[in-house]
């Protein structure tokens, strides 16, 4: 059985509580913890930054999957990887200078992911195919939780297993209990999920039942 990574978006979570929360999603299964940068620019909405991913650095052991929804990440990736960022994530939409940003992830050791808007092609990837370890498929329009899976993102899932065999496939927005399964079977190794584990009544079964597929 294909192992399925679950990385839990704080974007849910009790901001005012922060350290229980994320302490809560390790005891629950959490595989990483999927941190939502927001910038206010690139979407239209705005999260926290690096003093936020910084504590959470301090309080588990999880690797943090940072997702940049920022304007050129460039700028900030070095004080992300110093906060504690494992993985850094950006959006190939919001810079001029993909080859540059991705060089800059690599120069502070950590592995980039590079993620589409839902209505970027997959294809759109192919220049820099080798360069990067992770495929974020956005199935929402990035900017907040809670909102509903895009059916077509199936399909661009399975594209993008296809044209990047050996790269993590990772799914977010709208994945839950009721269609994980189709979504790792198109191709994910690793679901986010906010409102699917923050809203559920017990978190430790939701990761579970998610890693299910
Ligand atoms: C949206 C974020 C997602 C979102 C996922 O811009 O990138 O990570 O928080 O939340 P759910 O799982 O509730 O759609
Ligand atoms: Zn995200």
């Amino acid at each position: 059985m294909k192992k399925v990574f679950i990385s839990p978006s704080i974007l849910t979570a009790d901001f005012a509580r922060l350290e229980q929360e994320c302490k809560s999603l390790q005891k629950s299964g959490a595989d990483w913890i999927h941190c939502d940068v927001m910038d206010g620019m690139f979407v239209p909405n705005l999260t926290f930054g690096m003093p936020v991913v910084a504590n959470i650095r301090k309080c588990v052991i999880l690797p943090l999957d940072v997702h940049l929804m920022i304007v050129e990440p460039k700028r900030y990736v070095e004080q992300f990887a110093r906060a504690g960022a494992d993985i850094i994530t950006f959006h190939v939409e919001a810079t001029d200078d993909v080859v540059g940003t991705i060089e800059q992830i690599k120069k502070c050791g950590k592995k980039v992911g590079l993620s589409l808007r839902p209505n970027t092609p997959i294809e759109a990837l192919l220049p820099y195919k080798g360069m990067f370890d992770l495929l974020l498929v956005m199935s929402v329009e990035p900017g907040f939780g809670g909102q509903s899976f895009i059916e077509a993102s199936l399909d661009k899932i399975s594209k993008a297993r296809e044209l990047f065999p050996d790269i993590l496939i990772e799914v977010d927005g709208g994945v839950n209990l009721s269609n994980c399964a189709k979504v790792v079977q198109a191709g994910a190794d690793v679901i986010v999920a906010g409102s699917a584990v923050f809203n559920s009544e017990n978190r430790k079964d939701a990761i579970q039942q998610l890693k299910m597929g």
